[in-house]
């Protein structure tokens, strides 16, 4: 291909790449991922919604307040979308922890007992 000709360079790796198919996450890079609208309503990109989970947005609401994603006119047909990135963005809460143990019995002998 010759580099004078249009549809060449850069310019046109970039727009084969934004072609693919962007439904497939694992085949994207990490940076056509970010460039990809999430809520068409409102134009919220996906390292936007990415940088509020990250900067501690952890439920939907949160993270609707931050970016204003879900929050358009169509009535939030993108929060399956934004679901799916806290999903997996957002930390876990621990489910179950185990109760603390106390420091010592009470039978202790150095327990001043009353
Ligand atoms: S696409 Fe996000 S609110 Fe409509």
């Amino acid at each position: 291909m010759n580099a004078s000709e249009p549809g060449s360079g850069r310019g046109a790796v970039l727009l084969a790449l934004l072609e693919m198919n962007l439904s497939d996450e694992q085949a994207q890079h990490p940076v056509i991922r970010g460039l990809k609208t999430v809520c068409l309503c409102n134009n919220i990109k996906y390292r936007t919604i990415e940088r509020a989970i990250h900067r501690g947005a952890c439920t939907l609401s949160q993270v609707a307040a931050c970016t204003g994603a879900t929050t358009g006119h169509c009535g939030g047909s993108c929060t399956p979308d934004v679901q799916e990135m806290l999903a997996e963005l957002a930390p876990q809460p621990v489910l179950s922890q185990t109760p603390p143990k106390p420091a010592a019995s009470p039978d202790a002998w150095w327990i001043r007992k009353k």
